[in-house]
């Protein structure tokens, strides 16, 4: 489809103002919008800032009063047709007599679509599809849940240069620096669920909990505050902070305003604590079970545990839990967004089970060359089954490199 350069240059900004939402808007999705006037200046713009709050449209139809009429909108998510916590964003946009709409992504969600079908019925023209990638992109947290009925998954790792985490004898603090695990509270901070398995939480006692440092924290320049996973640019460049940005992702803006409003945003937020412990084994006393978060261990539906926990019963597979009715079942609790700790076992088990939608490792300039890998058995039993993975940014964070990649085909829900 041949796109008019002016309604690029406007979704664009959509977009970016749609990424300012990361973090914060979690069940809901992140949305952008622009209202241009009758003579294509822009007249209002605006962003889902958080799950309850006004949508994208409603902000910049405000911003634009009277100006909207016979105007265009540009929205990166199909206006929403039906009365949630806010009323319908097609009915807005008929009440202000916009002329046209300009949409990026149609909504997967049966229970909001039908705004572009309303809009047309009105007599409203609607375009559909402009910067669609772009806009999947800024949202791809949300459009995997909504899609896949599933969290979307983050699996993080910090390892050498030669893919260790773990010396010979076990030990693992700290291979990776101040600044890089600065970074990891960040965007722990951005997700909704922190998971990790049993191995871990036996090995290391983590918290999981989201300490986010002061935001001007040199980590975070050129990418926000922390609140998602930066995107970059298409092409490959050198950015203003120093970073090295290749693939076809979108800028994530720096200064995220809705940071630390509603459920999330670094600083306020407390993401759910999630274990992998298919017998209840998670020591009573473990520091994931403290009060500085609320927690979930997920064990076997037939396990017989005295644990004293929030406890989720899941069915068995494989060499441990069912992991998909983990990723549904945490789906239902509105969890869209799973920030992935590990273990090496657990990392490797999602992987096999084409359930790792991200993947951000920090890489130290350190080499051990024996220890623990970071990536365990995930399925691979000859060159060819690789798990192929594409860059989406390669930043230096304090003497570490942070690497973006995402798997190089998508995965589809099984019927
Ligand atoms: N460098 C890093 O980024 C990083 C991050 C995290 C951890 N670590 C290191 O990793 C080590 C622990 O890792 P680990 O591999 O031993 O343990 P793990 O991956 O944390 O946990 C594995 C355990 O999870 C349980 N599990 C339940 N359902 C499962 C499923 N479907 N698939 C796989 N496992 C399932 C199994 O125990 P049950 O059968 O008992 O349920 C399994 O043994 C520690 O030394 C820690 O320091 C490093």
């Amino acid at each position: 489809m041949e796109i008019p350069a002016q309604d690029a240059a406007h979704m664009a900004r959509a977009v970016e103002l749609a990424g300012h939402g990361h973090g914060t808007t979690s069940p809901n999705p992140v949305v952008g919008c622009v209202v241009l006037d009758v003579e294509g200046r822009v007249a209002g713009e605006g962003f889902h800032a958080y799950a309850g709050g006004p949508h994208a449209e409603v902000v910049a139809l405000a911003q634009a009063g009277e100006r909207a009429r016979g105007g265009t909108a540009y929205v990166t998510l199909e206006p929403c047709d039906h009365t949630g916590r806010t009323g319908p964003c097609s009915l807005a946009l008929l009440a202000a007599g916009v002329a046209r709409v300009v949409i990026a992504v149609p909504d997967p969600n049966p229970k909001a679509a039908g705004g572009a079908a309303r809009l047309r019925a009105h007599g409203v023209s609607v375009t559909s599809g402009v910067l669609g990638a772009e806009a999947e992109r800024v949202n791809e947290e949300w459009l995997t849940y909504a899609r896949l009925g599933r969290s979307h998954v983050t699996w993080k790792f910090a390892a050498t240069l030669d893919g260790r985490s773990a010396a010979e004898d076990g030990t693992s603090q700290w291979i990776t620096s101040p600044e890089a695990r600065a970074d990891v509270h960040r965007l722990r901070a951005a997700a909704d669920a922190i998971v990790a398995g049993i191995g871990t939480v036996l090995a290391d006692d983590p918290h999981l909990t989201a300490r986010p440092g002061p935001t001007n924290d040199p980590a975070s320049l050129g990418r926000g505050s922390g609140a998602g996973v930066g995107r970059v640019a298409a092409g490959s460049e050198t950015r203003p902070d120093g970073g090295v940005s290749v693939g076809d992702g979108i800028g994530n803006p720096a200064g995220n305003p809705g940071a630390g409003a509603g459920r999330g945003g670094a600083g306020g937020r407390r993401p759910l604590r999630v274990v992998v412990d298919t017998r209840g084994r998670t020591p009573q006393d473990a520091r994931v079970l403290d009060d500085s978060a609320p927690t979930l261990v997920a064990t076997a539906e037939d396990a017989d545990t005295g644990l004293k926990a929030d406890l989720l019963r899941l069915p068995r597979h494989g060499r441990g839990l069912d992991l998909e009715a983990l990723l549904e079942e945490l789906a239902a609790r509105e969890v869209v967004s799973v920030f992935l700790e590990g273990g090496p076992t657990l990392a490797g088990e999602f992987l096999r089970r084409g359930l790792v939608d991200r993947v951000v490792a920090y890489l130290a300039p350190a080499l051990l060359g024996s220890g623990r890998a970071a990536l365990g058995a995930a399925g691979v039993g000859t060159i060819g089954e690789m798990h192929r993975l594409t860059f989406d940014e390669i930043s230096p964070i304090g003497p570490d490199v942070r690497l973006i990649a995402r798997p190089a085909t998508q995965p589809v829900r099984e019927q």
